[in-house]
């Protein structure tokens, strides 16, 4: 994309908030329109007031924007992709996760030949930009000496328990919710290759499930913990090198990481505190996804293979 860039935003609810706020700090961006059935009061926008709509049908018959992007709740995300491919020539970017089922996945892979699916959808797969994960992987790619992966742990809490039904209604499910950004921040650090078992408890507050996966020719185990059961938020991954005795630790609340062997300290990754951590993860997303070529944790393809992976049914020995 180039020139000004004309958005479209649908659904004003938590996270439509940062892409306001990093869409405000963009220069050639204009927010074209907004759509929510239920807002809570018009959005400022750079000082003005976008044109607001109902329904996002209604807003494409006035609007031809270059992005519409989809902040919406996760079950409705594929039918208002849908709309927007269908009603518009804009670019899609959808919150993710991209779809809440694989047959929500399969309706919007059966599209690509008529709409550019592949071309034109992508999915905000923030986590994936945050600053300690990309030091992450820049840490993998340079220490081949540390030897593969042998084992990822990772824990992500939210205090959604707080929010009770209305959580559930937004998002799914902790898994559903959490599992997607704990997998888009695997595969760009392992081939991740399947799901090896996955147990939902508190009745879908929290989860437990495990993947292998392939690191430097090595098969790996990655143990994947997510709960809305606490009152604070708190994430970290740990990535251990079985061989060397390297372990990885990204914490992604703080933005921060170290690497370590033993009780030597090889590596660490600091934060100045400057960046709000929504900001750190959606600004270079967007500047990526704007750019001549977005990257490819943000495609379509990228998107069918954590969806694959996220909804797949463990093997019927890990079934109890
Ligand atoms: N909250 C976060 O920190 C966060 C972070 C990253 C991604 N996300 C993802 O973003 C999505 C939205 O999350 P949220 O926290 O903003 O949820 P939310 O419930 O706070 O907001 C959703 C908004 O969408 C509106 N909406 C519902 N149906 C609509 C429709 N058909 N057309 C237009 N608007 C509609 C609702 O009225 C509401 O204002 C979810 O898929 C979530 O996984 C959330």
């Amino acid at each position: 994309m180039s020139g000004s860039v004309q958005v479209g935003l649908v659904g004003l609810g938590h996270i439509a908030e940062t892409h306001l706020e990093v869409l405000a700090g963009l220069p050639d961006v204009s927010l074209d329109f907004t759509v929510d059935p239920h807002p809570d009061g018009p959005v400022d926008f750079r000082g003005g007031t976008p044109p607001h709509y109902g329904g996002v049908a209604e807003a494409l018959e006035v609007h031809q924007p270059d992005l519409v992007v989809i902040a919406t709740p996760t079950d409705t995300h594929a039918d208002l992709a849908e709309q927007a491919l269908a009603l518009s020539s804009a670019r899609v970017l959808v919150e993710k996760p991209l779809v809440h089922d694989l047959a929500a996945l399969d309706r919007l892979r059966a599209l690509d030949a008529k709409a550019d699916v592949r071309g034109r959808v992508f999915t905000a797969h923030h986590f994936a930009f945050s600053p300690e994960v990309r030091w992450a992987a820049q840490q993998l790619g340079e220490h081949p000496e540390w030897g593969p992966v042998t084992t990822i742990t990772s824990a992500f809490h939210d205090p959604y328990i707080l929010r009770g039904e209305q959580a559930f209604a937004s998002y799914g499910s902790s898994w559903m919710d959490s599992g997607i950004n704990q997998l888009s921040v695997l595969a760009g650090l392992v081939d991740l290759t399947s799901l090896t078992s996955a147990t939902q408890l508190d009745g879908g507050a929290s989860a437990w499930c495990t993947f292998a996966f392939k690191s430097r020719g090595a098969t790996g185990t990655a143990r994947l913990r997510t709960s809305w059961l606490t009152g604070s938020s708190s994430k970290e991954t740990v990535i251990a090198f079985g061989e060397s005795g390297v372990e990885v630790w990204i914490d992604h609340t703080a933005m921060t990481g170290f690497a370590a062997r033993g009780e030597t300290l090889l590596a660490a990754h600091t934060d100045d505190g400057r960046t709000p951590r929504k900001h750190a993860h959606y600004r270079p997303l967007y500047e990526s996804l704007l750019s001549d070529h977005p990257d490819t944790v943000l495609g379509f393809d990228a998107a069918v293979t954590v969806t694959q992976l996220h909804h797949a049914t463990p093997p019927a020995s890990a079934v109890e």
